[in-house]
This record gives structure tokens, sequence and C-alpha cells, in this order.
């Protein structure tokens, strides 16, 4: 399958289009980029996210939320958990994140995408100064405890198989661009401090 594709892009070249992302940039009053919240399931990446979004929203910036439970209900619904599912989920999620920059977006992603090297991979398909990688970063034994949806109970009693951090790898971030210890900040803070990096970076003005 992955060979046939490849064989068949040799015949498939790219098309050059008139109006590019530096054109559709110049309608938005900021710069695009993707903020990828990584981080165990409870570790409140989409309370954060969703957060950033709408203070971003208020100040007039086009963005749009990638959400890893939500994108599994369409476009990722075949995949699972497996090391494999999980991969080439993150590589579609990266994939579509890259389209709205291209787009001029301000995209946030919010995925456990739990190895390093899918991480890397998305953060190659924009420019350096456009990808925001934030660790919301949670002692592994917090998130079970607040277990805001049930699953680390499940995956202790056998019932969830592959689960993160019990029964599948979560590899940290070592050097992320914010890294959010959220038994420490609020959502509130987190946001803030994410909003004054993005103006520091040049994203917003
Ligand atoms: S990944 O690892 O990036 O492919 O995962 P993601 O697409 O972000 O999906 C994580 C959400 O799926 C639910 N869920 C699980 N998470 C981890 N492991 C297993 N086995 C699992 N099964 C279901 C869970 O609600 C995750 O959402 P968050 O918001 O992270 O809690």
């Amino acid at each position: 399958m992955v060979e046939e594709a490849s064989a068949q892009s040799a015949e498939v070249h790219w098309q050059d289009l008139d109006i590019d992302k530096t054109a559709r940039t110049r309608l938005h009053p900021h710069r695009p980029c993707v903020i990828w919240f990584t981080g165990l399931s409870g570790a409140g990446k989409s309370t954060i996210a969703n957060l950033v979004e709408r203070k971003l929203y208020a100040h007039g910036v086009h963005t749009y939320l990638v959400d890893g439970d939500n994108l599994r209900h369409g476009l990722n619904a075949d995949l699972g958990f497996s090391a494999a599912d999980r991969v080439e989920n993150v590589r579609r999620a990266a994939e579509v994140a890259a389209l709205m920059v291209d787009a001029g977006l301000v995209v946030l992603v919010s995925l456990i995408s739990p190895f390093l090297a899918e991480r890397a991979r998305a953060r190659s398909l924009v420019a350096p100064d456009e990808f925001c990688e934030v660790h919301v970063d949670v002692p592994l034994a917090v998130a079970e405890q607040r277990d805001p949806k049930g699953l680390y109970r499940k995956a202790r009693t056998g019932g969830l198989p592959d689960f993160t951090g019990i029964s599948s790898p979560y590899e940290p971030p070592p050097d992320p661009d914010i890294r959010v210890d959220t038994t420490a900040v609020s959502p509130e803070q987190a946001a803030e401090e994410i909003l004054r990096a993005l103006r520091d970076r040049g994203t917003l003005q």
C-alpha cells in the first residue's frame, strides 16, 4: 500500500497556486502558527486549549482547535490506540494543522501525541517560528486521581488496554517551547502565559 503510494507519487507533481500563505496572511492581523498541546489524558490539554482559543477569538484571531477526541469521531474514526494507530492519528492531525497554517490560521492541536518522533515530524511540517509545543505537564498520579472520564479506573481494572501512562508509553518533551504545570497554575494563568509567548514570538501584535 505504502509502496504503491510512493510509486504513484513519482507521477504526481506539486501544483503552484497564485494565492499563497503570504497572500492569505495579509488578510489577518496575525501570523499563522500551530500551538501543539501534548500531555497525559486528564492533564488539562483541552481545557487550556479551549481557553486560549476563546481569548484569541476575542482578539479577532482566526483560529481552529483540532481536538484528539473530536478528530476520532470523523477523520480518524478508523484508528484505535495501538502504537501504529497513534502514529497515524498524530500524522493526520499534523498534516491537517499544516494545511490550516497554509490557510493563514492559528491552529490549536490538543492530542496526547505520546511519541517524540511524531511530534518532531509535526514541527517539521511548518516553519520553525510557526510551531509552539506546549507540554501540559502533570504527574501521572495526579491525572489518575482527577480521572475526569473514569478512564484510568477502567485501565487499572483491565477494561481499557493500551492506556497512556498505564499500559502504553508517554514520552515527555525534553525541551518544549512552553511547559505548563497544571498542579501549580490555573488554566487561566496557563492560557495567559501562552498568549504572552505568542506576542513575544510576534505571532500576535
Ligand atoms: S493519541 O495518543 O494522541 O493518539 O490520543 P488522542 O487522539 O489524543 O486521544 C486521546 C483521547 O482518547 C480517549 N482514550 C484514550 N486515551 C489514551 N489511551 C487510551 N487507550 C484511550 N482510549 C480512549 C481519552 O478520552 C483521550 O482524551 P484526553 O482528552 O487526552 O483525556
